[in-house]
């Protein structure tokens, strides 16, 4: 058995997991700084940093005792490499770093969007109860389009299997980018609305949440027309724009001035707060968002004969994205998968599943006493080849 720790840092969550072969979570700790940003409506990098360096030692030491492991038992440490914010990540990697070297222990890099992707595979093999040693995509057709979309992200990669040569039967992942997006991430176009409107911080789960009492078809959005890049690409800073427009022509700075006086004084209960406009404006502007990430994806799937879909990263929480892209999904006969709402948003139990298969291919970071060494943090670290199949 191959018990490997991840630790997770580039954004503002400080996480910690032992996940043993890729398929079972001993423990996940979460510290989420999100109560940080809040008054600032946004991820704040220097605080993130300074969190990050109070918040990782007890959260890997909170791992261990949850695990009842001690350090030395892990098999190899695995960290994010990038992308994210540099001070982010820098906090976790250098833990990560001297960790290994103080246990001998071999260092794996990981890419925070494979982590995200893994996330599905991590709780596939969990539910399916799989003995190990598990295969890369227990009961999942390859190839895949998976969609990552989150704070920092909205990413399509086709993905494919390939065997591992030195451990016959088991698989690593082989992903090609086919498209993202061209200025904002949804999430990002989430959270600025949810800050505009005065809901709250981070604005996808609020909105999520309030649609359900709006109506999605009151306020209609143009879909983003993209003079350049491919079918597959997407842009959010347009209906973003749409949003604060309507809001002015509406004339809603009033409601949005006293629900902020509010909100601020401690009054919680955003949805009490909101006029039936700006619920109806709410749960039309998710649907927009939702439905162009589900048509781009469900049209990369159809063009590459994708075997199964997969969508991740924190907005993969979104109820309605999950409806839609299910019922999608549905229609023609083709799997989809989604992780649970814990695993959606960043973790480190997706960074320690991410490494088994390096784990097993040897893909090892040198460590700090062997020459040649170089480890470091990538703020814009790419995943895998970036290709247009074309249509
Ligand atoms: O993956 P994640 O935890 O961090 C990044 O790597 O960005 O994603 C956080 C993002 C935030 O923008 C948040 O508003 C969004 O995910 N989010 C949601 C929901 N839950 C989280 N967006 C829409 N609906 C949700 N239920
Ligand atoms: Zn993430």
């Amino acid at each position: 058995m191959a018990l490997i720790l991840g630790i997770e840092s580039s954004c503002d969550e400080t996480a910690a997991a032992i996940v043993a072969d890729g398929a079972r979570i001993l423990a996940n700790v979460v510290s989420s700084q999100v109560d940080l940003h809040a008054k600032y409506g946004g991820v704040v990098p220097e605080l993130a940093s300074r969190a990050h360096l109070e918040k990782i030692v007890p959260v890997v030491r909170e791992t261990f005792e949850r695990a009842g492991l001690r350090y030395a038992d892990v098999d190899a440490i695995a960290v994010t490499q990038g992308p994210g914010l540099i001070g982010s990540l820098l906090v976790g990697l250098t833990y990560a770093k001297a960790m290994a070297w103080a246990l001998a222990k071999p260092l794996i890099g990981v890419q925070h969007l494979e982590g995200h992707i893994h996330a599905i595979l991590l709780e596939q093999r969990q539910k399916n109860g799989q003995a190990p040693p598990p295969k890369a995509g227990p009961g999942i057709e390859f190839p895949a389009v998976a969609l990552i979309v989150s704070g920092g992200h909205t990413v399509l990669y086709f993905v494919e299997q390939e065997p591992i040569s030195a451990h016959p039967g088991q698989f690593r992942l082989r992903y090609r980018r086919i498209g993202e997006t061209q200025d904002d991430a949804a999430g990002e176009a989430f959270d600025k609305v949810g800050k505009h409107l005065a809901l709250g911080y981070p604005g996808g789960p609020v909105i999520d949440r309030l649609a359900r009492a709006g109506n999605p078809d009151a306020v209609v959005f143009t879909r983003p027309q993209l003079k350049h890049g491919t079918p597959y690409d997407f842009s959010f800073s347009g209906i973003k724009t749409a949003v604060v427009r309507y809001a002015e022509r509406e004339q809603m700075a009033e409601e949005i001035a006293a629900r902020e006086e509010r909100r601020l004084a401690g009054n919680a209960d955003v949805a009490a707060l909101c006029s039936q406009k700006t619920l109806d404006l709410v749960a039309s502007f998710q649907k927009a968002v939702v439905e162009d990430l589900t048509e781009r994806t469900l049209a990369a799937a159809d063009d590459h004969a994708a075997r199964s879909v997969f969508v991740s990263g924190g907005v993969a929480a979104n109820s309605l994205l999950r409806k839609i892209v299910q019922e999608e999904c549905a229609g023609r006969g083709l799997p989809v998968y989604f992780p649970s709402v814990a695993l959606s948003t960043d973790n480190a139990a997706m960074i320690a599943a991410a490494a088994y298969p390096k784990f097993l291919a040897g893909d090892f970071v040198t460590l700090p006493s062997e020459p040649g060494f170089q480890f470091n943090a990538d703020p814009s670290l790419p995943l895998g080849t970036s290709v247009s199949l074309g249509r």
